[in-house]
C-alpha cells in the first residue's frame, strides 16, 4: 500500500521560544504537548485517507462515539532523542508500528501500514523539532500514537470509521525520584489480564483494569504493582506499565510472553543488549515463591523494571501479603545500571548502534 502524503497545516499559535524553553527545563511526564498533531482517517471501503499534520487542538466527540462506550482504543509510546550532532532519532519505531498492528488485530480495528505509522512519527518530530530536548541528559520527546473508533452509534460491533493520531510530549524522568529504586506491591489477588484476553495488546482497558490495584498499592506505600498470572496466581508477569527482569549471578531472566503480558520493546532490546555485554539473557517462568526465596537467599541479585517511559528502573522494596523483602539492599544494582547506561547510550547516540535500532528523523 502506498503512503498517503501528510499535508502540513502549521500551527497559527505556537508557544514562544521562551515559553517552550521554560517547559523543556522541567518537562515532567505527559504534562505538556507540542504545537502539532497528526490525524489520519480510516473509513470502511476507503481505507486510510486524509493524512494531516495540524495544530494541536481538542477533538470534537459525539456523545455516542463508539470508543466512549465500548473502548475500541489502542496506543503506542516511543521516544525521539537528540544526538550529539544535534540530529534527532527515534528508537525502533518499526517495532512500535508492528505492535500497533497486533493490537489493532486484537481489537478488531484496521491495521495501519508500518511505513505510514513511521511517516506520521517522522512528520510530527520534524515539524516540532524545537521540542526535542537538548542532548546530554535523559530527556526526550515522547510520542503517543493512538487510534480510536470515530463512528457514532451504540451497537456493539467493530466500528466502520477510525481516527489515528500522534501527539508529542517532552519527557523527563517518568518517576520523579530518577534512578531511585521503586517499591513494588506484589498483587496475589487482583490481576491485570487473563489468558485469551487483551494483556498483550496495548489498549486503554488494560490500564483502566490496573488503576484500582495501583491505588491500593499506593495506600500501602508502594510505587507500582507487580501482577501474577490469572489462573494459578503463581507466575510473575509484569508491572502495570513495565516489564520485569531478574538478575542472577549467571543469567538475566525476563518472564516469558504468555499472551497476557505486553511484549515490551525495551524488554526485547535488553535481551539482545545483555548478550552484547556478555550476560546470558533468557525468557523463563519466575514464580512468586522463587522471587521471595531467591531474594532471601541472595541468589537473586537484582530486579529491575523496563519500558519506554521509565527506561530501566531498579526495584527496591517488594511487599506482598506474605511479607516484605529488599532487592540489592534497596540500592540500584550494578547490572541494572550497566544495562541502563548501555541502552541510553544507544538511544541518545552516544555509542554506535550495532542493531540498527535508531531511526534518524
Ligand atoms: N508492559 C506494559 C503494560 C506497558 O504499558 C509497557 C509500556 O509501554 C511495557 C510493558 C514496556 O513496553 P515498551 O518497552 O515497549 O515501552
Ligand atoms: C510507555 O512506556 O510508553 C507506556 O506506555 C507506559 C505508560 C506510560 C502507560
Amino acid at each position: 500500500m502506498t503512503t498517503p502524503p501528510i499535508e502540513l497545516k502549521p500551527s497559527s499559535h505556537p508557544l514562544s521560544d521562551a515559553e517552550r524553553d521554560a517547559i523543556l527545563a522541567s518537562p515532567g511526564f505527559g504534562r505538556h504537548f507540542t504545537d502539532h498533531m497528526v490525524v489520519i482517517k480510516w473509513t470502511e471501503g476507503r481505507g486510510w485517507h486524509d493524512a494531516e499534520l495540524v495544530p494541536y487542538a481538542p477533538l470534537s466527540i459525539d456523545p455516542a462515539n463508539m470508543t466512549l462506550h465500548y473502548a475500541q482504543e489502542i496506543f503506542e509510546g516511543l521516544k525521539a532523542y537528540r544526538h550529539p550532532d544535534g540530529s534527532v532519532a527515534l528508537f525502533r519505531p518499526e517495532a512500535n508500528a508492528r505492535r500497533f498492528q497486533a493490537s489493532a488485530r486484537r481489537l478488531a480495528m484496521p491495521e495501519l501500514p508500518v511505513d505510514l505509522f513511521v511517516a506520521a512519527c517522522d512528520a510530527i518530530v520534524r515539524q516540532d523539532e524545537a521540542w526535542v530536548p537538548a542532548h546530554g541528559g535523559e530527556e526526550s520527546l515522547y510520542l503517543r500514537p493512538f487510534m480510536i473508533a470515530s463512528e457514532v452509534g451504540l451497537g456493539v460491533r467493530p466500528a466502520n470509521e477510525y481516527l489515528f493520531l500522534v501527539i508529542a510530549s517532552p519527557a523527563g524522568a517518568y518517576f520523579p525520584g530518577g534512578v531511585k529504586p521503586v517499591s513494588i506491591w506484589l498483587s496475589e489477588d487482583r490481576v491485570r489480564a487473563v489468558p485469551g484476553g487483551m494483556g498483550d495488546a496495548k489498549t486503554g482497558g488494560n490500564y483502566a483494569a490496573s488503576l484500582l490495584a495501583q491505588a491500593e498499592a499506593a495506600a500501602k506505600g508502594c510505587d507500582q504493582v507487580a501482577y501474577l498470572d490469572a489462573v494459578e496466581h503463581t507466575w510473575v508477569e509484569e508491572l502495570g506499565g513495565m516489564n520485569l527482569y531478574f538478575v542472577y549471578e549467571d543469567r538475566i531472566v525476563t518472564p516469558t510472553l504468555t499472551g497476557s503480558l505486553l511484549a515490551g520493546i525495551t524488554r526485547d532490546s535488553l535481551l539482545k543488549l545483555a548478550g552484547d555485554l556478555g550476560y546470558t539473557s533468557e525468557e523463563g517462568r519466575v514464580s512468586i515463591d522463587q522471587w521471595q526465596a531467591d531474594s532471601e537467599s541472595g541468589a537473586l541479585k537484582e530486579v529491575f523494571a523496563c519500558g519506554t517511559a521509565a527506561v530501566i528502573t531498579p526495584v527496591g522494596t517488594v511487599k506482598s501479603a506474605r511479607g516484605e523483602w529488599q532487592q540489592s539492599g534497596g540500592e540500584p544494582g550494578e547490572v541494572t545500571l550497566k544495562l541502563r547506561k548501555a541502552l541510553l547510550d544507544i538511544q541518545t547516540g552516544k555509542t554506535a548502534d550495532a542493531h540498527g535500532w535508531t531511526h534518524p528523523v
